[in-house]
């Protein structure tokens, strides 16, 4: 995979920052690949070429109905000459989702399970049995996230680092590990989980660096009082945030992890939590490719993201 793009650095103009002296500059990785966009791009990298000399020929993933995992590894199989199967927890419904006819229209084969049979995804009888179905595969786990995520998200940052702390949205934990792998205890990472109980992902981020180099790290600090009652779900509230930021930075934001990074960032500011001068570096880790199914599923509910 080509890796020769360098993302774009977008400093934000913003009363409230002006006024709290906190800067805040936006790493634009959303606008690198949009079809494997974000963070995504980073995480299937290493294990692309891994597949690649192991010989195999079909990536198979798992991931819910508006994964953005499942839309990027759809597109990178696809661009990259790989068949790709994409296990999808629950029924089939009678119309894909934006996210799934994608996947579909870049020639990914779905593959729909109970949520029963998601849940038990990682056994070892469950991937005997697809392997029995689809033939050989290399297997890339729900999100992407493995050591080799860890080395691609370790190359997400800039090689000059003009900021204090760095500032994520957090899913599985893999891109923090990377960021920490990268920054060798250096600065800080403030990480935003996307999911309610949020806690467990500090041992999930310290398994990935110690499995990838054997390394704890201590500075970084997750942030849990952003998940909007858990994951993928919203409020107005922060709905009227992801539409007001686009119209004052020109920055679209997702509703799953972008827009409550960015509502969070913006909230510990107005309460003082960073001291005056701090400078910081939030990633934009893409995930836009969901919100053409978010308006789907919340037209009724009057919630609307406004993309144009
Ligand atoms: C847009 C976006 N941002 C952030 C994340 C969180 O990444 P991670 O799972 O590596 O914590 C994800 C999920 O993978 C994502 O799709």
């Amino acid at each position: 995979m080509n890796a020769n793009v360098t993302p774009i650095i977008q400093p934000l103009q913003d009363e409230l920052l002006a006024t709290a002296q906190v800067a805040i500059s936006v790493l634009r990785l959303d606008e690198m690949y949009p079809l494997s966009s974000g963070n995504k791009w980073y995480k299937l990298k290493y294990n692309l070429q891994q597949a690649k000399k192991e010989g195999k020929n079909t990536l198979l993933t798992f991931g819910g109905a508006y994964s953005n995992h499942i839309h990027a590894t759809a597109a990178a199989g696809a661009q990259h000459g790989f068949k790709t199967i994409g296990v999808i927890r629950g029924e089939r419904p009678e119309v894909l989702n934006p996210t799934l006819q994608f996947a579909e229209a870049q020639g990914m084969q779905l593959h729909f399970v109970s949520r029963e049979e998601y849940r038990n995804k990682a056994g070892a009888s469950f991937v005997n049995q697809l392997q029995q179905k689809f033939g050989p595969f290399y297997l890339l786990p729900e999100g992407g996230t493995n050591a080799l995520a860890v080395r691609g998200c370790s190359e997400i940052l800039p090689e000059k680092l003009l900021c204090d702390a760095v500032v994520c949205s957090a899913g599985t934990g893999g891109t923090i590990a990377g960021l920490l792998v990268r920054l060798e205890g250096q600065k800080k990472v403030l990480g935003f989980p996307a999911l309610k109980g949020g806690e467990f992902l500090y041992d999930a981020i310290n398994q990935l660096t110690t499995h990838y180099q054997n390394r704890l790290y201590t500075n970084y600090q997750l942030i849990t009082d952003y998940h909007f009652g858990g994951y993928a779900k919203v409020n107005a509230e922060l709905v009227n945030f992801i539409n007001e930021f686009r119209q004052k930075h020109q920055i679209l934001l997702d509703p799953v992890y972008t827009g409550k990074l960015f509502y969070g960032l913006f909230d510990l500011i107005k309460q003082g939590f960073f001291p005056v001068h701090t400078r910081l570096l939030a990633i934009h880790t893409g995930g836009l490719q969901g919100i053409a199914g978010f308006n789907e599923r919340c037209k009724n509910k009057n919630l609307c993201i406004l993309e144009g």
